[in-house]
C-alpha cells in the first residue's frame, strides 16, 4: 500500500500546529510553499538521514519527515536548543518560540503527524551537536536544512 500524506486534513494540521514562518506558504489555498519542496526532495532523493537545524513550530521538520514516512524509510535528526524570543531576545534565538523544552510535549507534537518514531529531537545548539555526532552513532547526513544558527 503506497501512502501520500499530504491530503487537505494533514495540510490543515500543518498550518495549524506546525505554523510555517516564512516558507512562501499560502494558508488560504492550502499551499505549503517551500514545504512542498522539502517533502518532494525527500521523495525524490530517498535519504537515509535528514538533519534540520532550527525550527520555530516544526514546519520544516514535519514536511521533511512526512516525505520519509511516505518513503517508508529514513530518520530525521532535529537540533534546536528551544530558544524563546521572549526569554532570550531576537538576535540569539532567530525568532524561536521555546516549543522544544519538554521531551514528552515534543513527542506529542510530532505524533500528531505520525512522525514521532522518525524524528529525534536534540535539545542542543548546532555547535554542541556536531562534536557529538560520531558518539551518537548516527548515519551520514544525506540532506541538511539550516533554519537556525548553524555555527554557534
Ligand atoms: C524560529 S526558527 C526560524 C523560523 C523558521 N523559518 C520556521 O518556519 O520555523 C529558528 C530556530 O533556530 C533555533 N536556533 C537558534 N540558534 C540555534 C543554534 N545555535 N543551533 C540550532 N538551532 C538554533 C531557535 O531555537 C529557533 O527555534
Amino acid at each position: 500500500m503506497h501512502s501520500f500524506s499530504l491530503n487537505s486534513e494533514v495540510i490543515g494540521n500543518i498550518f495549524h500546529f506546525a505554523k510555517p514562518l516564512g516558507h512562501n506558504e499560502k494558508r488560504g489555498s492550502f499551499n505549503l510553499g517551500f514545504g512542498f519542496l522539502y517533502y518532494g526532495a525527500v521523495r525524490a532523493f530517498r535519504p537515509k538521514h535528514v538533519l534540520i537545524i532550527g525550527s520555530g513550530f516544526g514546519f520544516s521538520v514535519v514536511c521533511f519527515a512526512l516525505g520519509l514516512k511516505d518513503n517508508g524509510k529514513g530518520i530525521l535528526s532535529f537540533v534546536d536548543p528551544s530558544y524563546d524570543v521572549l526569554k532570550h531576545g531576537p538576535l540569539k534565538t532567530v525568532g524561536g518560540r521555546g516549543m522544544w523544552d519538554k521531551p514528552e510535549e515534543v513527542k506529542k507534537h510530532f505524533r500528531l503527524f505520525g512522525i514521532d518514531e522518525i524524528v529525534t529531537h536534540h535539545k542542543l545548539k548546532a555547535g554542541e551537536f556536531f562534536p557529538r555526532f560520531k558518539a551518537l552513532g548516527l548515519p551520514l547526513i544525506d540532506i541538511a536544512f539550516v533554519d537556525g544558527e548553524p555555527l554557534l
